[in-house]
């Protein structure tokens, strides 16, 4: 087969547009310069409706991990109780990270291919008023469900608990309202919705959060939320940042910008919908139901997974991802964020049709679907 054009069909890193990865090879600039000065504050004030906020974007050169470190080490003091709602593998992380700085853990675990139910939420809090940090995931990428974060931050009521809330795979795609739904971290990242190479996470605090993190007793340098404001007073970034990433990054929001949000957003509602009705087409089963399945990236149970994925990928050249944790080897896992159509759904869903033997069959109930739209 031709190897040389490959559909990335993954819940990240995500097909980057040719414009933008033209950027990443613009001449090198100080970040202490002018041009840096205009476009640093430039850009991230345009992540700002976006991330549904009036606070300050802070940007940091690392994975989206990194901006879920920035949280934790600026809200976790060793011992603090905190909440880790855990539905997946990203909801774990936040568990490890907030074990691995010295927290006081309390886990909800609620199943793998199911959302976080706000009603137990609200329950766990009032029987434990002492929690001060609540981590939620909004999208599960590993195992493509949605969490309502709106409900869950009402579940939360008056209760003290700051609300942090892990974005990489929505942010970009999936309305995000931080200032409305009562937020007070968001965490994302540049390799997903919004169209960037991997390598810049981004971080918001409510003003709360960041009356907080004044106070938090936890080690920290790289991460530490006054060094960056000390320095945003000249506008500056305090260490140098990825400069090539931050040129791609005003790129890609062009490009989100011209479209407008809230046609990206029902652009991602009709992948998902296009995928989802093809799988079903096909008699095959999906992971999630309708009221969580994600707009980002959908789980679909196939036989022999693994081998089924490394045939399409071999055959077609169509990446998908795999199962994590409990659905290891058992489902694929197709990502449609980002820089993608509806016209690459079904690029998708003839490979998988035509690796079942049932050309025509996935593709056309994704056609009259997207027709109807
Ligand atoms: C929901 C979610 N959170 C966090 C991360 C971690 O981001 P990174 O791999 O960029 O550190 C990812 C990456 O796949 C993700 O999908």
């Amino acid at each position: 087969m031709f190897r040389y054009k490959q559909e990335l069909r993954i819940p990240g890193p995500t097909p980057v547009p040719p414009q933008v990865l033209a950027r990443t090879s613009a001449p090198m600039v100080n970040h202490r310069g002018s041009a840096f000065k205009e476009l640093y504050p430039r850009v991230l004030e345009r992540l700002k409706p976006i991330f549904g906020t009036v606070e300050q974007i802070y940007m940091v050169t690392g994975s989206g991990t990194a901006g879920m470190e920035m949280a934790v080490a600026n809200l976790v003091s060793p011992g603090t109780p905190v909440l880790c709602l855990v539905g997946g593998f990203f909801g774990q992380r936040w568990r490890d990270m907030c074990r691995a700085f010295g927290a006081e853990v309390h886990e909800l675990v609620y199943p793998w291919d199911k959302a976080a139910d706000p009603a137990r939420v609200g329950e766990y809090l009032k029987e434990h008023p002492e929690i001060e940090v609540i981590f939620a995931t909004h999208n599960e990428s590993s195992t493509a469900v949605i969490n309502d974060i709106e409900a869950l931050a009402k579940a939360r009521g008056d209760h003290q608990a700051l609300l942090v809330v892990d974005a990489v795979s929505s942010l970009g795609g999936v309305p995000v309202k931080m200032d409305e739904w009562g937020i007070d971290v968001v965490v994302s990242a540049s390799q997903k919705c919004l169209m960037a190479p991997p390598g810049l996470a981004f971080v918001s605090f409510s003003r709360r959060a960041k009356e907080v993190a004044l106070k938090a007793r936890t080690s920290r340098y790289y991460f530490d939320l006054s060094i960056y404001d000390r320095y945003w007073e000249r506008n500056e970034p305090p260490f140098t940042p990825n400069i090539s990433l931050v040129f791609a990054l005003d790129e890609a929001l062009q490009i989100l910008e011209a479209e407008g949000l809230e046609n990206v957003f029902a652009r991602h509602r009709l992948m998902r919908d296009m995928v989802r009705e093809g799988v079903r087409a096909l008699g095959l089963e999906l992971l999630v139901a309708e009221t969580y399945a994600s707009p980002t990236v959908t789980g679909v149970k196939v036989d022999d997974a693994d081998q089924f994925r490394q045939h399409i990928r071999l055959k077609y050249g169509v990446e998908f991802a795999g199962g994590q944790g409990p659905f290891a080897g058992k489902i694929i896992r197709i990502g449609h964020m980002g820089y993608a159509t509806p016209l690459d759904m079904l690029t998708a869903l003839a490979a998988i049709e035509m690796t079942l033997g049932r050309p025509g069959i996935a593709t056309a109930a994704a056609e009259r679907l997207w027709l109807e739209a």
